[in-house]
């Protein structure tokens, strides 16, 4: 069924594992996260962003969900990804979805207190959740372009007030992860043996402190995409071009699932996996042009990718 995400998240806390939430623009993107979710009988989260709600169209997106329960009958919540304004926030919460998101993060403390306030009002005279932001990305949010530099990590001293001042279900925090397949540069790197960069670690001390001035809350981590090589070297094989990518390392992402983060957001990764499959495809078969044929294979991978991390990272096999 469609649900929201108050029972998961507390499942999710108690049982030590992560909610995958993975976004969805697409048809295949939506049946290969929730075939790899029902054969390991794993609760998953589906988010749209502004951007999938303007590709697909808002109403397109809600039945590719509710159509892929009707065949594979998980909890799933359909969740709003970085909503910008109230606005956006009412038209998915009206439409049927379980939850939002409001990214007020690039306000001030007090105004993203009070428009935090606003969404809460609505979504929850609704039976809806409400994930709000504090602290900044580095990378891309959206249309909001943060640049390195600005990146503020979430500062612990403020997650309480606004926790309670708001009433939101849970709290996206920054502690050095950052959106898109390019986390961080080369420079702010080291490389191994092999020559594969080794991004800096998460802060965790930070975490540790979030944790203990709002204990049991469900905290979330955007920009989570591993950047698996394995589908970047068969991107890069099959004529692509993706220098340098690099994301989370995921032994860092399961010491995240184990503690009080509740919600994984994955993106990147999916966009990989499916420009992999369909690169490959392309490569060993220049004389298909049937759609179904190369999408295919890109579901494929999402599927094969979808499966690892709710095994192998989120911890959330057996928890449907
Ligand atoms: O946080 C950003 C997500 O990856 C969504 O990206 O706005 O291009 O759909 P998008
Ligand atoms: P990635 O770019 O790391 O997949 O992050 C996705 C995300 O945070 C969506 O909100
Ligand atoms: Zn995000």
């Amino acid at each position: 069924p469609l649900v929201g995400t108050k029972e998961m998240f507390k499942k999710a806390y108690e049982g030590g594992y992560a909610i995958g939430a993975f976004n969805v623009n697409n048809m295949e993107i939506v049946q290969g996260i929730t075939e790899a979710a029902a054969e390991l009988n794993s609760p998953v989260i589906l988010q749209a962003s502004a951007g999938a709600r303007k590709y697909a169209k808002g109403p397109y997106l809600r039945h590719l969900v509710e159509a892929a329960l009707e065949v594979n009958d998980i909890p799933v919540a359909l969740h709003l990804d970085h909503g910008a304004d109230f606005e956006t926030c009412k038209a998915c919460i009206d439409d049927g979805f379980t939850s939002v998101m409001f990214d007020g993060s690039h306000y001030d403390f007090k105004e993203n207190i009070k428009r935090t306030q606003e969404v809460v009002a609505y979504a929850h005279e609704h039976g809806v959740c409400v994930e709000a932001e504090l602290g900044k990305l580095a990378g891309i949010e959206d249309d909001v372009k943060v640049a390195a530099h600005e990146a503020a990590y979430t500062q612990p001293e403020e997650v309480e007030e606004f926790v309670k001042e708001t009433g939101v279900d849970s709290l996206a925090i920054a502690i050095g992860t950052s959106h898109g397949a390019f986390k961080f540069k080369p420079e702010q790197c080291t490389r191994n043996d092999e020559g594969v960069l080794v991004p800096p670690e998460l802060r965790f001390d930070i975490l540790a402190e979030i944790e203990k001035k709002i204990p049991e809350f469900p905290i979330v981590l955007h920009g989570a995409s591993s950047v698996i090589p394995k589908y970047v070297k068969i991107i890069n094989a099959n004529g692509g071009k993706l220098d340098d990518a690099v994301g989370i390392p995921e032994d860092q992402l399961r010491k995240a699932a184990k503690s009080a983060v509740c919600k994984i957001n994955i993106d990147s990764d999916l966009r990989l996996a499916l420009t992999a499959g369909i690169r490959e495809h392309f490569m060993a078969h220049p004389e298909h042009f049937d759609p179904r044929q190369y999408v295919a294979d890109g579901r494929s991978y999402i599927k094969e990718l979808v499966e690892h991390k709710i095994k192998d990272v989120l911890g959330s096999d057996g928890r449907a």
